[in-house]
């Protein structure tokens, strides 16, 4: 059976990723910051997942999860560097710790994460990498500024390496960016009210099976970058290339995005949505 790590993967998109991943048939090892809740998800994943507290701060202790899993099950076939936070606000009000977290879990745990994974894989001559990163990290995020911030320095990271590998003429080894529009989690629950999250919720909200899909997907056909949806990408890509325009365009983009998070919250109180 192949074996995938899958971090932050004790709620959210981590967890509907280690499910989709066990339903492929992947041996799925589930980490977290928070040991029991990656416990928990692991007896939901059925037998042979195993699970770990993992903090992704922690390069050594990453290494030690990927040197285990291709140590027991004889390679490491997958790692999805998941685990991620997000503290919403403009970029002078929130203070240096709060600026060092998301840095520190969001781009030193995605280049820690896909260190360590790499090492066995190099070994092995095959593999596959995917950061699960956001829309966040292709353009500005107007109230996730930090966030953003941290999101595009994993994406140069995560492109960036997918070339060195080659330019080393590593062809066996995948590298891939996941980048989801909002999506319905722990993470956007408690941001229902929360103005600076407003583009979160400024597309189609995701539920995090769509996402774990797609994800799914990803393994059978590797790519360098996945957006999720597609259009979104475009719609953005296109923004961040005219910023004067889009410096116009904000007030009614923001309103907009605004009116699209109240709908979602009347939508979600009601039991509306996501429908089952
Ligand atoms: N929810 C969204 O709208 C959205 C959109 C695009 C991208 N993302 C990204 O998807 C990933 C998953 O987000 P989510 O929405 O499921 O968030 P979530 O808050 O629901 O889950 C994140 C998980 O990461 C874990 N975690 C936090 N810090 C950690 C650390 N230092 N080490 C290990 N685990 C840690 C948490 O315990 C939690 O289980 C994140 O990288 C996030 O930035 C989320």
């Amino acid at each position: 059976m192949p074996t995938a790590v899958v971090t932050g993967a004790g709620g959210g998109l981590g967890r509907a990723i280690a499910l989709e991943l066990a339903g492929r048939g992947y041996l799925v090892h589930v980490t977290d910051v928070d040991a029991d809740a990656a416990a928990r998800v692991a007896a939901e994943t059925g037998s042979g997942t195993r699970s770990s507290g993992l903090d992704v701060r922690d390069e050594a202790a990453c290494r030690a999860i990927a040197a285990e899993a291709a140590r027991s099950h004889g390679s490491l076939d997958l790692w999805v560097n998941n685990a991620g936070v997000l503290m919403t606000g403009d970029a002078w009000t929130q203070d240096e710790a709060t600026r060092r977290t998301m840095i520190e879990v969001n781009t030193l745990g995605t280049m820690n994460g896909t260190i360590a994974a790499l090492e066995p894989m190099r070994a092995a001559g095959r593999g596959h990498v995917i950061n699960v990163i956001s829309l966040a990290g292709i353009v500005a995020a107007p109230g996730e500024v930090n966030y953003a911030a941290s999101k595009h320095a994993a994406m140069a990271f995560t492109l960036g390496t997918l070339f060195d590998l080659r330019r080393a003429g590593i062809e066996g080894i995948e590298l891939s960016a996941v980048c989801p529009d909002g999506a319905w989690t722990p993470m956007l629950e408690d941001k229902l009210d929360d103005p600076d999250a407003a583009g979160s919720f400024s597309g189609k909200l995701l539920r995090p099976e769509q996402v774990a899909a797609a994800v799914g997907k990803l393994t059978e056909r590797p790519r360098p970058i996945l957006i999720l949806p597609r259009w979104r990408g475009l719609q953005l890509r296109l923004l961040d290339l005219f910023p004067r325009l889009t410096l116009r365009l904000l007030p009614l983009a923001m309103s907009d995005a605004r009116r699209k998070q109240r709908r979602y919250k009347k939508l979600i109180e009601a039991g509306r949505w996501p429908k089952s």
